[in-house]
């Protein structure tokens, strides 16, 4: 899960990471009342999930509190690379001598951590990346060992920081790793972190994202989640347990394992080029044990979902045998009753395979229907979806 900026400001605050003051507001007002009482210059910055803000306008320099008004005013509602911005963060300006750069991340290929670091910080980092390599420190950083403070010393000195401001930007890593490390986090960056004129470093921009298979251990996590922004079917899924994504297309999917799963979305796009274009409608992995319950679960998020036309269910009998899905089927239909109104093309095959057939077709819901191979159910659930 990505962080707002501000959100990552507070996370920053409460682990020492020094940085300025700075307010939410979703109005113009808002903005007016958090930079009257912060006084003096503040910088009005655009609240959205997407890097590159400043370039496109929304972080703007008020001279007071009239002046954040208005930024404010214009920012909102500004659509920066598809985000409409609904929230902008006041914060207190600061006096930038430098900005530097400093970031601590997840390298999955090394299977490592890494911490970046460069003394040409600001806007165009991924610049210096490409066309300046060697002002990017790139440092390995051991899960076990993490960053001590002779650790943190030895990046400083490697990307070549002042002397001046050698030991805050060591002690800000450190701080960065306590961050990175207790919050579960993937990546911790900040840019730019600045010098300011009275020699001061401090961090003015924050990007953190959370490890989501972590969150069973960071229960103060949940309320960083923009519930606005979560689809609300996934939401209920979530609640269910369900490993269910939205997609955009017409033909529901439900199937056990996610690698079944994922072919079942190629092949149903397939199939669907030959009906105009019909496409999965979502991702659904109900996983070893399929009992009633969870199937009931799925077929209900899955038909409540309004773009569906049709429901493809595959399965392939493992551990989970195919009766017992079919047993889920019937009884998911009986608890559904009337609610289920689109047609079902049925899948099975592997463990038990007949006795799961048998059970559907004695069933003889008016909804199902059952199909021997993959191709073929992907190819009729596609039709029933364009019909
Ligand atoms: N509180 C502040 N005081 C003074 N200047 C600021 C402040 N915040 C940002 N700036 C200036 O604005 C520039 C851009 O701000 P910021 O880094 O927050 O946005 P960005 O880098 O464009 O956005 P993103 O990180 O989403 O790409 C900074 O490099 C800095 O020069
Ligand atoms: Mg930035």
């Amino acid at each position: 899960m990505d962080l707002f900026e501000y959100q990552a400001r507070d996370l920053f605050e409460k682990h020492g990471v020094p940085v300025l003051a700075g307010a939410v507001a979703t109005t113009a007002e808002q903005a007016f009342a958090a930079a009257s009482k912060m006084g003096g210059r503040v910088v009005v910055k655009a609240q959205v999930k997407v890097g590159g803000r400043g370039k496109a306008g929304g972080v703007k320099v008020a001279e007071n509190a009239e002046e954040a008004r208005d930024k404010a005013a214009a920012i909102l509602g500004m659509d920066i690379k598809g985000h409409t911005v609904h929230q902008v963060m006041i914060a207190q300006a600061a006096p930038i001598e430098s900005e530097y750069y400093l970031a601590i991340l997840l390298d999955r290929s090394n299977r490592t951590f890494l911490v970046m670091a460069s003394v040409a910080g600001g806007m165009d980092i991924e610049e210096v990346a490409k066309t300046a390599p060697e002002k990017l420190a790139k440092v390995p950083v051991s899960a076990v060992d993490g960053i001590s403070l002779a650790k943190a010393k030895e990046i400083v000195a490697q990307a070549a920081f002042p002397a001046d401001v050698a030991d805050q930007v060591a002690d800000v890593l450190v701080k960065l790793w306590e961050t990175f490390s207790s919050e579960d986090a993937t990546l911790v960056e900040v840019n730019p972190l600045v010098k300011t004129s009275d020699g001061k470093v401090v961090a003015l921009d924050g990007k953190v994202s959370l490890d989501e298979n972590a969150e069973f251990r960071q229960p103060d996590h949940e309320a960083l989640v923009d519930h606005s922004a979560t689809n609300p079917l996934e939401a209920l899924a979530k609640e269910k347990g369900l490993n269910y994504v939205k997609l955009e297309g017409q033909v529901g999917i439900i199937g056990n394992g996610a690698g079944l799963v994922m072919s079942t979305l190629d092949v149903v796009a397939y199939a669907g080029e030959k009906f105009g274009g019909m496409r999965p409608a979502n991702f659904l992995d109900i996983g070893g044990g399929a009992s009633a319950q969870v199937m009931a679960d799925g077929l209900s998020i899955i038909l409540g979902d309004k773009d569906v036309k049709s429901v493809f269910v595959n399965v392939f009998g493992g551990i989970t045998a195919c009766d017992a899905v079919a047993n889920g089927i019937v009884a998911a239909l009986e608890t559904l009753g009337a609610t289920a109104t689109k047609p079902i093309v049925v899948r099975l095959d592997g463990n038990n395979v007949e006795e799961g057939r048998a059970i559907l077709n004695a069933a003889n819901h008016p909804l199902v229907e059952q199909l021997d191979t993959m191709d073929g159910a992907a190819s009729r659930a596609a039709e029933l979806a364009a019909k």
